[in-house]
C-alpha cells in the first residue's frame, strides 16, 4: 500500500483507539483461569485484532466459553486446574499468547497440548519459557523443536523455583507467574530490569497477594482460586497510540488521547520524546487497580528534534516503540544511537534488520549494530519502497514514514498491521493523514 506525504494533517484528539494488546491477552487468560463457581466476567474494550482473536480461539479449544455480547467479551472461568480436554492450539502470530498460555497449561496434570503458530512464531525462541517451566514441573514436561514451536506440553504437578531472568521479558515473567499459582511452594522471580507489569496488576485485581519489591517478585503458590473482577475495561494501547503520537510530533500538530495503558516499565517512549524536544504531558487516571492508565497530551511544537542515546536500561520500557524511535531519529539532525536492544532481533521479525533495511530503502543514513542501530539524521526522509516482513510494527512504521517523507512510501505486505491495530487506517483517515 502507498502512503503519500500528508497534505492537510489535523490535530489528533482521540478518546478510543486500539485497545491494549498485552492487557487484552492477559485479561482473557486470567478471566478463564478464574473460579468456575463465579459469574461470567465482562471484558469491555477487548482488542478485536488477529492476535487477540487467536487468544479467544485458544480458550475455546480449552473448553472455555468466550463470546461477544454487545461488543463486550464475556468469559466464564473454568478454574486454575479446570481444563478437561487435550488440545492442539494455533497461536497464529502471537508470542504473548504462546508463552503465557504455556504457563497455565503446564499445570494441567495428565493433559497433553500442542502449541503451534505461523512461520514467524516458529522462528522465535521458546527455550526461555521451556527451561523454567520444565524446572517447575515435577511429573510433566514441555518438549520442542530445538527450543522452537511446535511445543508439546504434558501437564503435571508444579513446584516453586528461584528464577533469575536471563532476558528482560514480560512474557517469560508472566508464564512463570501464571504457573507459580499452581505450584506447591513459593516462587521468586528476580528481574534484571523491570518489564511491563500487567500480569502482576491483573493478578492483584484477582486477589493474588504477590509480594513485589523493586526487581523481585514473590509468589506464594498454592493459590486456591482466582477472582477476576466481574467487569474490567481494557485501556487504549500506548504502543498503538505511539504511531499517532509520532505522526503528530512530526507534522507539528497537537495530540491527545485518553485512558492509555501505562505503568512505570512502559513509559520509555513518552519520556524519550519529551527529552528530544517533543514534550508529552501525561496525567494519571484514578483506576480500580494498581494499573496506571494515563491521558496523553502533546502540544504543537516546532523545536528541533535532538539527537540522543538510548541504552539497555531504557529498552524494556520502549521495546515495541523502537521502530518509531528510528524513524523520528531520521527526521532529527545528528546522531541517535540505540544499544542494548538485542531482544529486538527476536520479535515478530528480526526488527533490527527490518528497521535498518526498511529505512535505508527510504534514503535514511542508518547503520546496523549487533544490539541496536545508529541513525545519522538528515532532518528529512526521501521515501521509496520497503517491506514489512510480515511484522505489524514495521508495516505501521512504514506508513508513518510515508506521511512525513518527501515522496511517499510504498509498504509491501502492509496487511500485517491487523495483528495489533486493525483500525489504523481509519484513524489515519480521520485525522487527515491519508485520503482514500
Ligand atoms: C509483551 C511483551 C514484550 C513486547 C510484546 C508484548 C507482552 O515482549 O515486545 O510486544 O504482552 O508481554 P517481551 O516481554 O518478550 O520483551
Amino acid at each position: 500500500m502507498y502512503f503519500a506525504p500528508a497534505k492537510n494533517p489535523k490535530d489528533i484528539h482521540i478518546d478510543h483507539m486500539s485497545s491494549d494488546k498485552s492487557i487484552s491477552h492477559r485479561a482473557a487468560i486470567i478471566a478463564a483461569m478464574s473460579d468456575a463457581s463465579e459469574k461470567p466476567v465482562r471484558i469491555k474494550n477487548y482488542l478485536q485484532s488477529e492476535d487477540t482473536f487467536a487468544t479467544i480461539n485458544a480458550l475455546r479449544k480449552l473448553g472455555v466459553s468466550a463470546e461477544f455480547r454487545d461488543n463486550d467479551l464475556i468469559i466464564q472461568g473454568i478454574g486454575l486446574r479446570g481444563i478437561q480436554n487435550d488440545a492442539a492450539i494455533d497461536v497464529g502470530n502471537s508470542g504473548t499468547l504462546m508463552r503465557l498460555l504455556a504457563g497455565w497449561l503446564i499445570g494441567q496434570k495428565g493433559r497433553k497440548f500442542v502449541l503451534d503458530g505461523d512461520e514467524s512464531i516458529r522462528s522465535r525462541p521458546m527455550d526461555r519459557i521451556i527451561e523454567p517451566l520444565n524446572e517447575m514441573c515435577i511429573n510433566g514436561a514441555i518438549t520442542s523443536n530445538n527450543g522452537h514451536a511446535p511445543l508439546t506440553i504434558i501437564g503435571g504437578d508444579l513446584k516453586g523455583i528461584n528464577y533469575t531472568s536471563t532476558v528482560d521479558s514480560s512474557q517469560v515473567k508472566s508464564a512463570i507467574l501464571l504457573a507459580s499459582l499452581m505450584a506447591n511452594s513459593p516462587t521468586a522471580i528476580n528481574q534484571n530490569r523491570r518489564t511491563r507489569a500487567h500480569t502482576e496488576d491483573l493478578l492483584y485485581l484477582s486477589g493474588v497477594p504477590l509480594n513485589i519489591r523493586s526487581h523481585v517478585i514473590l509468589s506464594e503458590g498454592r493459590t486456591e482460586a482466582l477472582h477476576f473482577p466481574s467487569t474490567f475495561s481494557v485501556p487504549n494501547d500506548i504502543s498503538s497510540a505511539a504511531f499517532l503520537l509520532t505522526a503528530a510530533a512530526l507534522t507539528n500538530k497537537n495530540f491527545s488521547c485518553k485512558d492509555v495503558s501505562s505503568n512505570s516499565a512502559r513509559h520509555g517512549f513518552i519520556k524519550w520524546l519529551t527529552a528530544i524536544g517533543r514534550p508529552v504531558f501525561h496525567r494519571h487516571l484514578p483506576t480500580h487497580s494498581r494499573t496506571m492508565n494515563i491521558d496523553l497530551d502533546q502540544k504543537f511544537c516546532t523545536q528541533s528534534l535532538q539527537p540522543s542515546k538510548i541504552t539497555a536500561d531504557l529498552i524494556p520500557s520502549l521495546i515495541d516503540e523502537l521502530p518509531l524511535v528510528a524513524l523520528i531519529a531520521c527526521l532529527a539532525k545528528g546522531r541517535t544511537q540505540v544499544t542494548g536492544a538485542l531482544e529486538l532481533r527476536f520479535k515478530e521479525s528480526d526488527r533490527i534488520s527490518a528497521i535498518v533495511e526498511g529505512l535505508s530503502e527510504l534514503g535514511a543514513d542508518i547503520e546496523e549494530l549487533e544490539d541496536g542501530f545508529v541513525v545519522n539524521g538528515k532532518g528529512y526522509l526521501e521515501g521509496g519502497e520497503m517491506d514489512s516482513r510480515g511484522d505489524h510494527r514495521i508495516a505501521m512504521m512504514g506508513a508513518i514514514a510515508g506521511l512525513v517523507s518527501e515522496e511517499g512510501v510504498k509498504v509491501n505486505n502492509f496487511d500485517a498491521y491487523k495483528v495489533s491495530y486493525p483500525t489504523f487506517l481509519d484513524d489515519l483517515e480521520e485525522f487527515g493523514l491519508i485520503n482514500f
